[in-house]
């Protein structure tokens, strides 16, 4: 396997036709900063064009997947002109017009845009000690990544609102019988299970693939719309004084207090 480092927090590596991503920030449980964010567009982007590569796959570390956005990056989004998550952006909106199969291959826990990525993903294999959650309305903010329009699609819309806005996490089972995670795996075959799978991609035909990959991921414009509709709500619940609270309380290691945070208080 050759190895690239492309930053200390996203490394990137090749295998058998695959281009691998791994979040590694273990620190901050892989939570990602702006600059992973461009790191992965990055790489994605030169991913998309370079000869060999039949296929996109991201690893985290054994007992964390990503723990989703950096909440001190939300902060600091929240107060700022709004040009500061132009990163996130260009990821998210990356993710509906890729042309080579995405893969993941999850271990631990998977927060947020952790969990709201898999949706794009072809194909998800999971570790045991996998679980998915999506707490946007913790923080007071909106779902995103168009897991609004994806994840009742996949699962129904019951228990996308269980996952999406009751915040309850996803058990690797659960994900399972949701359809998000094709088969769970033993953590220490994981990651050569995915690499296996997405070398037996790279011996397909790639145009063929593209097309067969285009057709089953449903209509890209709808997918983009809804993106779109989500990323203003989600700039502008960013600066709520619900949002403000539940940030700074997380990085205060308390809980937070929503009945200071109405507007104008
Ligand atoms: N943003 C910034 N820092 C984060 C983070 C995030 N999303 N998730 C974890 N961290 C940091 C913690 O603040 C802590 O930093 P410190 O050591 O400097 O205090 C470190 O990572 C370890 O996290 P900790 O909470 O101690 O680990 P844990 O195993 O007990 O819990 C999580 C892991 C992921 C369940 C918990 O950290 C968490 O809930 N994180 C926030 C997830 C979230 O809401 N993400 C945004 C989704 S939209």
């Amino acid at each position: 396997m050759s190895k690239d480092i492309e930053g200390k927090d996203i490394e990137v590596a090749r295998a058998g036709g695959a281009q691998i991503l791994r979040l590694n920030r273990p620190e901050k449980k892989n939570a990602l900063t702006r600059g992973m964010y461009a790191a992965l567009v990055g790489a994605l982007t030169a991913g998309e064009v370079a000869d060999g590569i039949s296929a996109h796959v991201i690893f985290g570390l054994p007992d964390v997947f990503c723990a989703g956005n950096d909440i001190a990056d939300f902060l600091a989004l929240a107060s700022g002109n709004g040009n500061e998550i132009e990163d996130v952006m260009k990821f998210i909106f990356m993710l509906p017009v890729l042309k080579k199969p995405l893969l993941a291959g999850v271990s631990g826990i998977a927060v947020g845009i952790g969990t709201t990525m898999l949706f794009h993903c072809d194909l998800v294999y999971a570790a045991p000690n996998a679980v998915f959650s999506t707490p946007f309305l913790d923080l007071g903010l909106v779902p995103e990544a168009a897991s609004s329009l994806l994840a009742p699609r996949l699962m129904g819309p019951q228990r996308a609102f269980e996952l999406l806005v009751l915040g309850a996490p996803l058990s690797v089972e659960r994900a399972r019988e949701a359809g998000l995670v094709n088969e769970i795996v033993p953590a220490a075959q994981l990651e050569e299970k995915v690499l296996k799978v997405a070398a037996h991609l790279a011996r397909k035909p790639p145009e063929a693939l593209a097309i067969a990959r285009r057709l089953l991921r449903g209509k890209q414009e709808d997918i983009v719309d809804c993106m779109t509709k989500e990323a203003q709500l989600f700039k502008s619940r960013l600066k709520s004084p619900e949002a403000r609270e539940a940030f700074q309380a997380f990085l205060e290691k308390r809980p937070p207090d929503f009945s200071k945070a109405k507007a104008g208080v």
